[in-house]
């Protein structure tokens, strides 16, 4: 069985391919994985511009395709022209494509005449939530491609993503296979800045119920009670900010780029290193927002608005006060997330915690996570985190929960017309 799966709910634009059988202790492997981010494009404002990410989404989609079935080799050159009329139908039903996404109606208009249809079984798309500009982009372009080549689509939770890819293992012997294989190789494709990961194997790791799940990411702060693959309930949330939010403002108050996580990390780390050579004191105090709430909700609009304060009192900041704020940011938003997370594996009796979403590639949270667990729960409760570099956006982690849905038996399939993006989506 292979997965066509397509990812623009943000600003990554991801297409991946992913090959499984429907056993659910059994090999997922990538068979192709084409990704376009567009940091660079957004970080002159400080976060992500709507339009200007769909219409990257747009250019990039069909390049990315192209590249990702070509890394399966499943993309055959078609050895005979389409038919005058043949080319009329195909034209005509890509007309739906028309009034909003001329681009992608253009490229696959050429897409379609040039190669065949590839042996695929399922194209996984995320439907929300995001930006609906964006999502709306993966959609039709899934639409598109179901339409032409007459394959399902599963619509796609990009939360659901971010669960499913924390519970995931790598298997030993492709990760050798790795070893050997050169970089990912950015070169050939410089200009679109497209990033391809070689090929892995993953399996499902044997993950006990119930669990909850920490997601941490640029646009969703969230607890989730998760009793099986797919059975989610919501427990708490932001009331504002989401955490890479208010990492990414405070980066913007301090100088760093955009996105501020890793910034912010690394400034912070500077910080603690120095207290252990020369215990420089900490002068900046932040509040926890909500940390004596008594439910699961979280509020980080007040910790970047007391950032703010705090460097307006303080003057002028030298590299050492950046470091500073940096590390007590990171101590104050760790220290909530923690404080609600062990609540709610009291509460829920969970024997597993998956963290989840851009910010879980934060190593200070995994390393106080891991410690603090360990302390309080020893063997009982199991901690997972996603490999670094499948935390933020892609489109393995949507090829993966579609994956999910099928060894559990809970795939909901939809066609091309009733398939419909929503922002909002909840889980
Ligand atoms: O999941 P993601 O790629 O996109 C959304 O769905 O939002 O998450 C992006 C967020 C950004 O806010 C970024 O600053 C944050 O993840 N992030 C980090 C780190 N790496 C990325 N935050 C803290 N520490 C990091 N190392
Ligand atoms: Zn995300």
């Amino acid at each position: 069985m292979k997965i066509l799966s397509i990812e623009t709910s943000c600003d990554e634009t991801g297409i991946a391919v992913l090959g499984a059988d429907s056993n659910i202790s059994t090999e997922i492997t990538i068979l192709g994985n084409a990704l376009a981010s567009q940091i660079d494009l957004h970080a002159k404002y400080g976060g992500v511009f709507p339009a200007l990410a769909k219409r990257a989404h747009a250019e990039k989609l069909v390049p990315l395709l192209s590249e990702a079935l070509n890394q399966t080799n499943l993309l055959k050159l078609k050895t005979t022209l389409l038919s005058q009329s043949e080319k009329d139908q195909m034209k005509e039903s890509l007309e739906f494509l028309a009034p909003k996404e001329n681009m992608l109606q253009i490229q696959f208009v050429d897409f379609f005449q040039k190669y065949e249809k590839p042996e695929i079984d399922y194209i996984a798309v995320t439907v929300g939530p995001g930006l609906e500009p964006a999502l709306w982009v993966g959609v039709n372009a899934a639409r598109a491609l179901s339409i032409i080549w007459n394959i399902p689509i599963i619509p796609i939770n990009h939360m659901e993503g971010h669960i499913v890819t924390a519970a995931i293992e790598a298997l030993e012997k492709k990760c050798e296979f790795l070893d050997l294989a050169a970089e990912p190789q950015t070169q050939r494709f410089e200009d679109l800045k497209i990033r391809i990961q070689p090929e892995r194997a993953f399996k499902f790791t044997d993950l006990k119920f119930p669990a909850i799940s920490l997601l941490i990411s640029g646009g969703h702060t969230e607890l989730v009670l998760v009793t099986s693959f797919g059975q989610y309930q919501k427990i708490g949330q932001t009331r504002d900010d989401a955490v890479g939010e208010a990492f990414d403002k405070v980066a913007r108050m301090i100088g760093l780029p955009y996105p501020g996580g890793p910034g912010i990390s690394r400034l912070a780390r500077n910080y603690r290193e120095k207290i252990l050579e020369k215990k420089i004191e900490n002068i900046f105090s932040l509040p926890r927002p909500m940390i004596h709430s008594g439910d699961y909700d979280f509020s980080f609009s007040g910790i970047k608005t007391a950032a703010l304060y705090a460097m307006r009192d303080h003057g002028e900041m030298s590299e050492v006060d950046k470091e500073m704020l940096s590390a007590e940011f990171e101590d104050a938003v760790t220290e909530v997330l923690l404080k609600k997370t062990l609540k709610a594996i009291e509460e829920y009796q969970a024997q597993s915690v998956i963290v989840g979403g851009g910010v879980a590639s934060n190593t200070f949270i995994r390393e106080e996570f891991t410690q603090t667990l360990q302390e309080k729960f020893g063997e009982s409760v199991t901690l997972y985190f996603p490999e670094p570099w499948l935390a933020t956006d892609n489109a393995i982690m949507i090829g993966l929960a579609a994956i999910s849905q099928i060894k559990t038996g809970q795939i909901k399939t939809s066609t091309p017309k009733n398939l419909v993006a929503d922002g909002n989506l909840s889980l």
